[in-house]
């Protein structure tokens, strides 16, 4: 099922995988519903659904690419507009259209903003945290959300179910050590902070559209689908009555939260670095991507960083995330084999096999408080991943109430290993996928255009100083977890892949390959830039959540204690990494994965 203007199937249409819609999952017109579910209405969006597949199908690719039902097998996607089609898979059995489309007490003209008698507005000095303050602020936990308070406290220390999600935790501060260099990300003794490139993750979201595993608008359906009436008992009790509420891709009001909090703590830690725009009279150009909750994050971070209203502050490159646009920030758009799932959902067979095993006592136990309806191993992982969904979208799930500690260590390690294979060092196409955001690094740091655009750079905006000016202490880009995984692996970042190729059998002992610390919700990466006494010319440092990172992976990086590399040394290394990629080989490449095959270079096989 393909149409003229889709060169080839998209299989795997995946920036982020991660929500996983069972792709196979098809409508039913037999199915009887619970009323409570609101099945009648979640069918016909279904019937609705499945019929927009057939009539839009062609392929975008975007975090939310569909799944069209062909055959059980072989899923094809097509990209219709979320909103006409009213989710088929993914809607809500309840929700609150907020806000009314036309209030009756709506006079905006009564409502003046701009009354002035503004008082006065005398600015202050920005602040230096990094420079000035004795420690560096750490960031834990999520004051609004709650999780139940049930879980252990081993010599005073609490069992964080928050940290056990994987890209769908909420960032926090690592502990100093936790990625193996001793420092913190304040300013080294003999050194000042002389610039930062700032990489970050749009903040919490509802769940993307589709999914290669599991997915929670999946679950709902076959509920809702069952065609006994079933019932729950026990710790499942609540099921009986609970509905579906989750919407699909934009940001919750959490996810805002988090945004405008990074927003604020970055001004906090670098408003000095605004002095340099103020004597170059210039304006900082941030980045983000077209998409709804990207679009929105960078806003949230732009009220916390520069307060509101923003304008006249900065500027913001809104660079189009669709299908056939290069960007850096969103590369799989035009990267054919990034949307092949033998070549880009090795994930998803890892993960599952691993959900077999860690979730197997979990499935016999629940199975037993619910008569009617045969639980299988991916509705117990949807009931974890429910946890995570309700809990940054609504504040709180029952769902959490279901597993053990044992099991959420199982769940947060499903998906370091889903990533791995996906986004990371275990993915084929990682570096070719990371490399662009390098290069553009690199011409940043190096004050010089990119010299060929054969990847995912866009020559339009990345050749025009007003779009991508060189000269700035400051940069800000925010993106998407897979991308910050492919861009930690293009660099090179080997001591994060020690562990690598991970086992889908059990859990490797102190890996350091993590997702709830590497892509988790606001996930920021920190290239901090530092002039020092003690070490002779600029340097580097990279710093992700608070942890800061050995370079010592990249050629010609030395071991040094506050984890710096000369940046000239690290321009030469991810040089060289930029010369060996070759993007048309990757992404175009008719290469195959042989069975047994492994990277953990994020490089595909060479044949
Ligand atoms: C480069 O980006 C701009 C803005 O997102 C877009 O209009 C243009 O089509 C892109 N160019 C290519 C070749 O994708
Ligand atoms: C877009 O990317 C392709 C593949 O790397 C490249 O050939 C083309 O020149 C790029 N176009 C622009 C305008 O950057
Ligand atoms: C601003 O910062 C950049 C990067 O650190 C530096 O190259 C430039 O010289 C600075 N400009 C001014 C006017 O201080
Ligand atoms: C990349 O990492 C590998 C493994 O640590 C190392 O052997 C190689 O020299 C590195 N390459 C560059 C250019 O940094
Ligand atoms: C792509 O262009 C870069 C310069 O921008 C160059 O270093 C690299 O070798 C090129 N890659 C290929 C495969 O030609
Ligand atoms: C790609 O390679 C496979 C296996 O080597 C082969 O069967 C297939 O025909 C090739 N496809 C194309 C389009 O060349």
């Amino acid at each position: 099922m393909t149409v003229e203007h889709a060169t080839r199937e998209w299989k795997v249409p995946n920036p982020e995988l991660e929500s996983f819609l069972l792709a196979h999952r098809k409508p039913t017109a037999t199915a009887r519903s619970k009323p409570k579910f609101g099945l009648g209405s979640l069918l016909s969006a279904f019937a609705a659904g499945a019929l927009a597949c057939f009539l839009t199908q062609y392929a975008l690719c975007g975090s939310r690419c569909f799944f069209c039902p062909k055959n059980d097998n072989a899923p094809s996607i097509a990209a219709p507009d979320v909103f006409v089609l009213a989710s088929p898979w993914a809607g809500s059995t309840e929700r609150h259209n907020y806000p009314p489309p036309t209030p009756t007490n709506a006079f905006p003209s009564m409502f003046p903003t701009d009354v002035g008698y503004a008082g006065k507005t005398p600015t202050g000095a920005e602040p230096a945290v990094i420079a000035t303050a004795p420690s560096y602020p750490i960031h834990t936990g999520a004051p609004l959300l709650v999780t139940p308070d049930m879980f252990s406290r081993k010599k005073g220390k609490k069992f964080d179910l928050l940290t056990k999600w994987g890209n769908l935790s909420p960032w926090y501060s690592m502990e100093r050590g936790a990625f193996g260099v001793h420092s913190g990300p304040e300013t080294p003794d003999t050194c000042r902070v002389t610039g930062l490139h700032l990489l970050h993750r749009h903040g919490a979201r509802y769940p993307s559209a589709w999914a290669s595993y599991g997915g929670p608008a999946g679950l709902s359906s076959r509920l809702n689908a069952a065609t006994s009436k079933w019932t729950a008992s026990g710790k499942l009790n609540f099921l009986n009555e609970w509905t579906y509420k989750l919407g699909e891709e934009v940001l919750t009001p959490f996810g805002r939260q988090q945004l405008f909090d990074l927003g604020i703590s970055m001004r906090l830690k670098y408003g000095f670095l605004l002095k340099n725009f103020t004597e170059s009279n210039t304006l900082p150009v941030f980045r983000t991507e077209s998409q709804a909750r990207m679009l929105a994050s960078a806003q949230n971070f732009a009220i916390g960083f520069f307060g509101y209203p923003f304008e006249g502050q900065y500027q913001q490159s809104v660079t189009i995330e669709g299908h056939g646009f290069n960007n850096t920030l969103a590369p799989y758009t035009t990267c054919p084999n990034a949307q092949d799932s033998s070549r880009a959902d090795r994930g998803r067979g890892y993960l599952a096999k691993w959900a077999s095993v860690y979730l197997k006592r979990a499935l016999r136990r629940l199975q037993t408080q619910l008569t009617g309806y045969t639980l299988t191993i991916e509705d117990v992982y949807v009931f974890q991943q429910l946890c995570a969904y309700e809990t940054i979208a609504l504040g709180y799930s029952k769902f959490c109430e279901l597993f053990t500690e044992e099991e959420w260590d199982g769940f947060e390690y499903s998906f370091d290993l889903y990533f791995w294979y996906n986004s990371g060092f275990g993915f084929p196409l990682g570096r070719s996928q990371g490399i662009g955001y390098v290069q553009e690094l690199v011409a940043r740091l190096t004050h010089t255009p990119i010299l060929t655009h054969n990847s995912s750079t866009n020559a339009t905006l990345d050749d025009n100083p007003i779009t991508f000016p060189f000269g700035q202490s400051l940069y800000v880009d925010a993106t998407h977890e897979v991308v910050i995984l492919n861009v930690l692996t293009a660099l090179n970042l080997s001591t994060l892949a020690a562990q690598g190729p991970l086992p889908a059998d059990h859990i490797p002992k102190d890996r350091t390959f993590r997702v709830s610390q590497l892509a988790p919700f606001a996930t920021n990466v920190q290239f901090q830039l530092l002039e020092c006494t003690s070490v002779p010319g600029p340097q580097i440092r990279i710093i992700v959540n608070d942890g800061v990172v050995p370079l010592t992976g990249i050629a010609g990086c030395a071991a040094q204690k506050d984890g710096m590399c000369a940046v000239d040394a690290f321009v030469a290394a991810q040089k060289k990494i930029i010369g060996v990629t070759d993007w048309a080989y990757d992404c175009y490449g008719n290469w195959t994965v042989p069975d047994g095959w492994e990277t953990t270079t994020g490089e595909p096989p060479r044949s």
